[in-house]
């Protein structure tokens, strides 16, 4: 049975601006998302990520995007942090949630993260740790839930493992990336199914890039297995043009198309998404990735 609400995870900020190619992203075009996002409803925006500005220099100026946003109460402000340095980061920042994240498959956290996944594993624990002493929530991310990049097929049992690793440790939700789209219907309820048989349902969420455009379908498929967490990114940001098979999260207005054409509640405005979704690709002067947003943009 489709659930009767949905939490959207808004992850523009982070996952869509962060392989953004040229210049640095201004800050202020990065806290006028954030503050448009928060405005159309959305009550969970990933904002920020913690990592080295050498990895990723687009979210180097991580501490000024907290700074700079203007806090919608109710809105719960997340950030990406890998390892203590990061937590740190975040929890000076005033980052109301943090997350860690891993992948199913060795090379993906290899090239992601630069460790096994085992040893990942020893670098979340403390950073849990931490924000346990300090209150703040755990989100907890496996990557390649349904393909990897350099691997291929990942086995269900194997995300099963990585999730409930990150679940015991004290992850208060586990988000399930497919992280370069290859997944399909079938496949994306399997995997869910061998994770739900070690973590509640109610504690996990899809996470599906559009690489291949089967986003929609899968969350369909998920969400009559009971889902009721969706990470999506405005206008389908995201992507990086010079690694192929990267491509956005599957885009929030047409998630939310979906989810109110099912009667399911997200407390989010379409026609305030549309908007923000034009605002952003105009400020980046990029294409507009989302198909609702096309459709009823410039009315
Ligand atoms: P490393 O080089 O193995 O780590 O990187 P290190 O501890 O040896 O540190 C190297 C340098 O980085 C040092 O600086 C550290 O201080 C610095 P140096 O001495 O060379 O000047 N450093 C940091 N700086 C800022 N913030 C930090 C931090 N940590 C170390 N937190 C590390 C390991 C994890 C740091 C690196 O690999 C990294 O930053 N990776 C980022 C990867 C990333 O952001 N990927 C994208 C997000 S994940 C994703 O998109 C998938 C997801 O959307 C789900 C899905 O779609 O599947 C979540
Ligand atoms: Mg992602």
């Amino acid at each position: 049975a489709f659930p009767k609400q949905v939490r959207l995870v808004e992850m523009s900020p982070r996952d869509g601006l962060q392989n953004e190619p040229g210049d640095v992203i201004a800050t202020e075009i990065k806290t006028g998302l954030i503050d448009r996002l928060a405005d159309c409803g959305l009550s969970h925006i990933e904002a920020a990520s913690f990592v080295s500005p050498k990895w990723v220099p687009q979210m180097g100026d991580a501490t000024d995007v907290m700074a700079g946003i203007t806090r919608k109460p109710g809105v719960r402000y997340s950030a990406l942090t890998p390892n203590l340095k990061g937590f740190e980061g975040a929890l000076a920042a005033g980052a109301d949630e943090v997350a860690v994240f891993g992948a199913a498959s060795e090379s993906f956290t290899r090239k992601n993260i630069n460790c096994t996944i085992a040893e990942s594993l020893e670098r979340f624990a403390p950073v849990v740790e931490e924000a346990r002493k300090h209150g703040i929530p755990v989100r907890g991310y496996v990557s390649t839930v349904m393909g990897c990049p350099y691997e291929g097929d990942i086995e269900p049992a194997q995300v099963a493992n990585v999730a409930k690793a990150l679940y015991d440790m004290g992850c208060h939700e586990i988000s399930l990336g497919d992280t370069i789209g290859v997944g399909t219907p079938l496949k994306a309820r399997r995997m869910l199914e061998a994770v739900a048989a070690h973590v509640p349902m109610d504690k996990l969420a899809a996470h599906f890039h559009d690489t291949y455009g089967q986003a929609l379908a899968n969350l369909y498929a998920v969400l009559e297995e009971g889902i009721g967490v969706i990470d999506a990114s405005v206008a389908g940001l995201g992507g990086c043009p010079y690694a192929k098979g990267a491509s956005g999260n599957v885009a929030t207005e047409d998630v939310l198309y979906l989810l109110n054409g099912l009667g399911i509640d997200t407390g989010v405005d379409l026609n305030k998404l549309v908007a923000t979704g034009e605002w952003i690709c105009a400020q980046l002067k990029r294409h507009n990735g989302s198909k609702v947003g096309q459709a009823l943009g410039g009315l």
